[in-house]
């Protein structure tokens, strides 16, 4: 395995980069009038524009240059025919498939899969039919009319997402609620209003052994028992989507009731899979595979194109040129669309948990950053909020604007106002404002130069803040399949280019081991010395305060 930076790519891509430091771009489009279309790519319902970053059309060649030496286009094709790219556990990764129109025959250990997912499609449409319907039914032969998903990461983020941003495509015949969080204040709350005889839940658990998952499950069985002792209760308004039918099963879910999904789906890009069930009960099946159908496009894309007219490789390299090589360390995912509010937690976990990362395929220490952080909210409410920094301070953070040509909620006279900001906010990024514009400004509006001396270094906005702007035609289930799958596949193509195992989490491991062994103290009123002394003496002051 040839370590990165000994390829010929990244060593000129270093001394570009320090090239490119000293560059504006301003400069750079007063220079070239064909910018945009350079550095644009349309898509059926995406546009990108990449032009407002600090690349030059020699940046991008020694990109696609890095992109050719690590291989992408083969490890592309190894991830699609279902390699075990995922070395570390052993696995294929092939959420591609679950939106595979063609269905054409794949095979893992032997076995066409095609064949699991074509079942577990029509089970997902069978069910989630009878339950908009109203033809399935509770304990004492009432329609359910509340759904609610139990899950967490991967188990919660994507339904959660996508119902929230396709509510419009919603008929409200069922109530959708999510419980991710172990905090009982929430299982609580979503529960209070409501009545036994018609809610069902849906477990969602890929290892079914999540501890939050499992006590929150607990809980609610409890809640429904509490109101009816008969067991065959639980068949009624239990389902579980799960790799692990055994724990499942003894979990108490009855078999007929249990969605599969396969170690060849990665938790983050499960949505797809029947961890998406509850995106069909609330939307509709036929909402569910236009979603499929939005990524299917892409994945043709991204299989298909060109590296230099592809979209998520674009995106990737622009993330490894920004990241590794100008060194910005975080990046903010910015939605102008109302729909869009939980994107950026969404994207969290699939880049932060998929690529964050310090040893290489080989388990060698990497020694050059690797991808940014990745945080923001929706753009306008970020204006007021955190944008100051974005603006003017030292740190430079790349940015992902998304927004839509047309509203899926037209307010008369909104939609121009948000968008408004949405061009504004990358133009202003991209030009900011120098000194003596800023002087020339105050005189014209009659400030003294008393005045204008003490104000002006304080409105100088130095701009050249790389974005990319992401404009869909408008959010529907398609669109949105497909920017969510230009997201996974960059992520990928980050990964090989970085060399990071991007479809692990050994990181997560730790941590829960740590709170099972605190989880014991706290239930035993107990304090293991053999903490270090900062842990020893929380706990300590924790029981304390409570025995009080
Ligand atoms: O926190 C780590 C993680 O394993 C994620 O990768 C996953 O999406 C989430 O927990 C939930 O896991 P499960 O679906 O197995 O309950």
């Amino acid at each position: 395995m040839q370590p990165r930076e000994t390829l010929a790519s990244w060593q000129q891509l270093l001394t570009h980069a320090q090239q490119m430091k000293h560059q504006h771009m301003n400069a750079l489009f007063a220079k070239d009038s064909e910018r945009f279309d350079k550095f644009s790519i349309k898509l059926p319902s995406i546009l990108l524009d990449y032009s407002k970053n600090l690349i030059t059309e020699k940046s991008i060649s020694l990109l696609i240059q890095l992109a050719q030496e690590c291989q992408v286009e083969q490890w592309r094709e190894r991830m699609f025919k279902g390699e075990r790219i995922n070395s570390t556990e052993n696995r294929a990764v092939l959420h591609t498939a679950l939106r595979d129109k063609t269905q054409s025959a794949i095979f893992v250990n032997g076995k066409n899969i095609s064949q699991d997912i074509k079942q577990t499609l029509d089970r997902i449409k069978s069910i989630s039919e009878d339950i908009r319907r109203g033809l399935w039914l509770g304990f004492s032969g009432k329609r359910i009319t509340d759904v609610v998903n139990i899950g967490v990461g991967g188990s919660n983020l994507g339904p959660q997402m996508v119902t929230e941003a396709l509510k419009r495509f919603s008929d409200d015949s069922v109530n959708l609620h999510y419980v991710s969080n172990v905090d009982g204040t929430q299982i609580a709350e979503v529960l209070r209003p409501l009545n036994p005889e018609n809610v069902l839940f849906i477990i969602s658990s890929k290892t079914f052994t999540t501890t939050e998952t499992i006590l929150n499950a607990k809980t609610a069985m409890k809640w429904l028992t509490a109101a009816s002792f008969d067991q065959t209760a639980i068949a009624k308004h239990f389902i579980a989507v799960s790799a692990n039918k055994e724990n499942a099963l003894k979990f108490g879910i009855a078999a007929e009731n249990i969605f599969e999904i396969w170690d060849w789906v990665g938790g983050r890009f499960s949505l797809w899979s029947a961890i998406g069930l509850p995106i069909a009960i609330q939307l509709g099946f036929e909402h569910f595979e236009e979603l499929l159908a939005g990524a299917y496009e892409i994945d043709c894309h991204f299989r298909q194109t060109p590296l230099t007219q592809n979209v998520p490789v674009i995106l990737a390299l622009l993330s490894i040129w920004n990241c590794t090589f100008l060194e910005a360390q975080s990046q903010a995912i910015l939605p102008y669309d109302q729909s869009l509010h939980m994107l950026s937690a969404y994207l969290q976990q699939a880049e932060m948990e998929s690529n964050g990362k310090s040893v290489n395929w080989s388990g060698e220490t990497i020694n050059y950053p690797t991808v940014p952080s990745i945080w923001g909210a929706l753009g306008i409410n970020g204006q007021h909020a955190f944008y100051q920094y974005l603006h003017q301070s030292n740190n430079i953070v790349p940015a992902d604007f998304i927004g839509s040509v047309a509203s899926v909620t037209p307010v008369q006279g909104h939609h121009e106002t948000l968008m408004a900001n949405f061009f504004a906010q990358t133009q202003a990024l991209m030009q900011g404002v120098d000194e003596q514009q800023v002087r020339a400004d105050l005189k014209a509006k009659g400030r003294c130069s008393k005045y204008i001396d003490k104000v002006a270094p304080h409105k100088v906005h130095q701009g050249n803040r790389p974005t990319n702007t992401l404009l869909m035609n408008q959010i529907s289930p398609y669109s949105l399949g497909s920017l969510i799958a230009i997201y996974e596949h960059k992520i990928f193509v980050q990964g090989i280019i970085l060399q990071i195992c991007s479809f692990d989490q050994w990181g997560v491991e730790l941590g829960k081991g740590l709170a099972n062994k605190i989880e014991h103290q706290l239930r035993n009123q107990q304090v293991d010395e053999n903490n270090d002394s900062s842990t020893y003496q929380l706990i300590k002051h924790y029981h304390q305060v409570k025995s009080k």
